[in-house]
């Protein structure tokens, strides 16, 4: 049975976890999500409002689906900068960017709650799947509203409830039944890494709990959108 470390460790633990499965993990987010996770990408980059030209930070950006796809949006006079705390995510990062031939994206190791992004720095800020397991997520949203310009957006696209409660039921037996058996089987992950997902997710705030945290965090108009039902959702928030 998989038992949360303690706040001092989550670091550590998470990064043993993403080492384990970086070579299974596109493809494990491709079958585990039934493919959509493409399309919830999508759509955070649509809610980002992306313009040619704008400096863009993709934090905890893993494998880099976010930020190729943020490359597209802001164009050759755009930047991108993929960061990350986990080296086997990165580099598979790196590789899919480099394949890519896109202009201005570097990637970059680094901490969300340490941010090696200098103040007011960056139009935008993406960030995937991530805030969930950061050891601090106050702080990381402190972190992120410090690089972002005066009117900078933020698009955190994140696990989250389903308000309704026959999905959601369908949902938990999925999530914590059938998604940690298939997903350790796929990466024959030894870490236990597709029981701590369902776990932090229950862990992790709701929609209206998120978007609290922005606030309490300086993010001003704050908004989200649902989707698939509200398993995940897409908060929005500007400085
Ligand atoms: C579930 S993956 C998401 C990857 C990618 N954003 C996506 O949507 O497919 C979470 C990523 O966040 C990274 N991560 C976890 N904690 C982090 C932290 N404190 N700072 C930066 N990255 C972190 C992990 O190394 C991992 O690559």
């Amino acid at each position: 049975m998989y038992a949360p470390p303690p706040p001092a460790e989550k670091e550590r633990a998470v990064q043993r976890m993403f080492s384990s499965i970086a070579r299974f993990y596109d493809l494990n987010n491709t079958l585990l999500s039934f493919g959509l996770h493409h399309r919830w990408k999508v759509r955070t980059i649509e809610l980002a409002a992306l313009r040619p030209g704008e400096a863009v930070a993709d934090i905890g950006a893993g494998t880099a689906d976010l930020s190729i796809l943020a490359a597209g949006a802001v164009g050759s006079e755009g930047k991108v900068v993929a960061l990350d705390l986990n080296e086997p995510m990165l580099r598979l990062g790196q590789k899919k960017l480099s394949g890519r031939r896109i202009g201005q994206a570097l990637c970059a190791l680094g901490n969300a709650e340490r941010l090696p992004l200098a103040d007011q720095s960056v139009d935008a800020v993406l960030t995937g799947f991530c805030m969930r397991n950061v050891t601090d997520l106050d702080q990381a949203l402190r972190e992120i509203y410090r690089i972002l310009k005066p009117g900078g957006r933020m698009a955190c696209l994140e696990f989250s409830r389903p308000p309704g409660s026959a999905l959601r039921k369908l949902y938990d037996f999925y999530s914590f039944t059938l998604l940690p058996k298939i997903g350790t089987w796929v990466s024959k992950d030894p870490t236990g890494v597709y029981s701590y997902l369902p776990d932090s997710i229950r862990k992790f705030p709701d929609q209206e709990g998120l978007k609290k945290r922005m606030e309490n965090a300086g993010f001003a108009r704050v908004t989200y959108e649902n989707l698939t039902g509200g398993i995940v959702a897409i908060h929005v928030g500007r400085k």
